[in-house]
């Protein structure tokens, strides 16, 4: 069954967690939909874990599209949220309603995500009533890296708890339909959730939120340029790839890769003529 944001707003009214995880290609959406997982974010993370940039500043809506687009092609029943990328929505309300049509309507994702409180309310509200549904991401948002000096985690001092709270009832009251809450500390986190009607998604935020979002190569071992100690590792894919290719690489120099099985035949007689 295909998820919606009614399916997000009824499993906060049930108490029922939510499950997000990243993906940028057809073939992993394919998998992470495939095993039920509610949600897929097509992060801006891409930048990181997909295109190599040491944050996700440099991404553009380009970036977002062609990966956004591959996707939705293999995301059959899991809601598709895609980022809205560092100055595609921050320079005005025009900009973001301009940004976001193009992302919905070239890649077919169901939803948007931006990064911001207060400030983005209006984008919020204007996208909101333009029919696109908004994601709100409160708390350590990478597009303001710069500006916070480095990943550290957020809300820690009586004042910066006090004004993420202010933040997720403004962009619930904006009209946002879920709010990530990244590397905020558990009890805020669980305050925050309480107080908001619609669901919290946690990422470095404890289990007290409504539902947990994960970027899949951290959580499948596959991506080690840092690791965040919010993160665990479910599987070890980087070691099972990095031993086929050695696999691969000893059987392609000894020559027992093709093997028989893996190769095509013709008639000897045929062949023989063109010696
Ligand atoms: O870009 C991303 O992957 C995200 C998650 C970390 C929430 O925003």
């Amino acid at each position: 069954m295909k998820v919606t944001v009614n399916t997000f707003k009824e499993a906060k009214e049930n108490k029922t967690k939510l499950t997000m995880l990243t993906a940028y290609d057809y073939s992993t959406a394919k998998l992470i939909d495939g095993a039920g997982i509610d949600s897929i974010l097509v992060g801006d993370s891409l930048g990181n874990v997909i295109l190599g940039y040491e944050n996700t500043v440099p991404v553009t809506v380009e970036d977002m599209i062609h990966h956004g687009a591959a996707v939705c092609r293999g995301a059959k029943n899991a809601l598709v949220v895609i980022d809205m990328p560092f100055m595609s929505y921050q320079t005005g309300v025009h900009d973001a309603l301009v940004n976001a049509g193009r992302l919905m309507k070239e890649t077919g994702a169901d939803a948007v995500k931006l990064e911001g409180g207060s400030e983005i309310c209006p984008q919020i509200e204007a996208m909101v009533k333009a029919g696109i549904p908004v994601c709100a991401h409160i708390g350590l948002t990478p597009q303001h890296i710069h500006a916070f000096g480095g990943f550290k985690v957020q809300g820690k001092s009586e004042e910066a708890a006090a004004g993420l709270l202010k933040d997720a009832l403004l962009v619930e009251q904006a009209g946002a339909f879920a709010v990530v809450l990244e590397a905020v500390p558990a009890k805020l986190a669980s305050l925050i959730t309480d107080k908001l009607t619609i669901p919290t998604i946690g990422i470095g935020a404890g289990n007290g939120c409504d539902g947990q979002v994960l970027v899949y190569q951290d959580m499948l071992g596959m991506f080690s340029d840092f690791t965040p100690k919010f993160v665990k590792r479910f599987a070890n894919v980087g070691e099972i790839m990095t031993a086929a290719f050695q696999t691969y690489k000893k059987e392609v120099s000894e020559g027992t890769f093709p093997a028989p099985e893996n190769t095509y035949t013709m008639d000897d007689s045929i062949i023989e003529k063109l010696y």
